[in-house]
């Protein structure tokens, strides 16, 4: 295993795929950001590793089992079609490093299960990248929330809708991204989690399903609070106009935010609240979570803090993934 990280050196990073979000948005805050080092980036293809190592100045490697082998990593940056993490996550944990893994960390509860079982057992952090949680934006909502703002809290609403992609994207084959519920819909899930609490449970559920892909292409979930009947209405798909926003709705008044899954760290948000006889804008300060997320990963590992509370909420919703796929009435087109 790894020597343990101090709390004053750098996190070493490895990568392993060379992915878009890799390229887009994690890598280029992983390098600015100061608590870690990239240190190497595997692809199946050499060539694909060179072209990510010229880019952020670290080493390529061949082969994802060879970058898992190096000594000089502490921790590992998973960012495979979501149907591969369970596998790699796992080997990242058993080879002794601490594991960054893009959502959802498994499509299952008790392959999730055994992978946070295996990072306590082995004194690791394991996180699954739900950046948007690390957006200094929802304590925004929070706080108006606790001081009354909208009353009682009645209902929350999210949705997560994008465009195509191309044929041959992840999203589109069972096998790899596996469909738009466990690519995209455990985004609003997840934001349903985060404000009505974890212990939601399912309503009912709609997929409609391509037949020819045999992947979910758009769905609607709904959960509830069971002491108190509060539900969250979800909407999520890959095959409308681009849309991530949220709702919370109370007994006084409504709360709204567009764009809640994925500012730009220049995005300035606005947050909307509307009473009976009152409507008012404001605009929030831009953040960057890619940066902040990185950042949190790296404190956690720096300090030994096994971010339980996190992992609760991992398991939680991909038990309710896993709910929604065995119990979802399904739409064939
Ligand atoms: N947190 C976020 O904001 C965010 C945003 C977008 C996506 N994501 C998540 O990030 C992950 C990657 O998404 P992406 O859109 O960046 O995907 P992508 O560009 O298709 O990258 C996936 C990478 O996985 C590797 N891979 C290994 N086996 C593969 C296989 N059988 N088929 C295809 N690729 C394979 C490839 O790397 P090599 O060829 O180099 O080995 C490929 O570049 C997904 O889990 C997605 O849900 C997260």
């Amino acid at each position: 295993m790894t020597s343990p990280v101090g709390h004053n050196r750098p996190v070493r990073f490895g990568v392993i795929g060379c992915a878009d979000i890799a390229w887009r948005r994690t890598l280029p805050a992983m390098v600015a950001e100061e608590t870690v080092g990239l240190v190497a980036v595997a692809s199946r293809q050499s060539v694909k590793a060179e072209r990510f190592a010229d880019r952020f100045g670290c080493v390529p490697v061949e082969g994802y089992e060879a970058l898992l082998a190096r000594d000089d990593i502490d921790a590992v940056y998973v960012p495979l079609p979501a149907m591969l993490h369970a596998d790699w996550v796992g080997r990242a944990l058993a080879a002794g490093k601490h594991v960054f893994a893009e959502k959802p960390l498994t499509t299952e509860e008790h392959r999730t299960r055994q992978l946070v079982a295996l990072a306590r057992a082995r004194g690791l952090v394991l996180l699954e990248n739900f950046m948007f949680l690390h957006h200094s934006q929802h304590a925004a909502v929070d706080e108006l929330v606790a001081g009354g703002a909208i009353g009682e809290m009645r209902g929350f609403s999210s949705a997560f809708t994008i465009p195509p992609k191309p044929a041959d994207d992840i999203r589109n084959s069972a096998e790899t991204g596996g469909g738009a519920l466990v690519d995209i819909g455990v985004y609003p899930i997840r934001a349903a989690m985060r404000f009505l609490g974890p212990d939601l449970e399912l309503g009912g559920a709609v997929l409609r399903i391509d037949r020819e892909r045999d992947i979910a292409v758009s769905g609607s979930v709904q959960l509830f609070r069971p002491d108190d009947g509060v539900t969250a209405q979800l909407n999520f798909g890959m095959e409308h106009s681009y849309r991530t926003s949220y709702e919370l709705s109370g007994s006084r008044g409504r709360l709204s935010l567009d764009r809640v899954f994925t500012p730009p760290e220049s995005y300035q948000p606005v947050l909307r609240l509307e009473r009976q006889d009152h409507r008012e804008e404001r605009t929030l300060p831009a953040d960057d979570q890619f940066r902040n997320v990185v950042r949190d990963f790296a404190r956690a590992v720096r300090t030994g803090d096994r971010l339980d509370g996190l992992a609760e909420c991992s398991l939680r919703n991909a038990a309710l993934v896993e709910q929604v796929r065995d119990h979802a009435q399904r739409v064939y087109v």
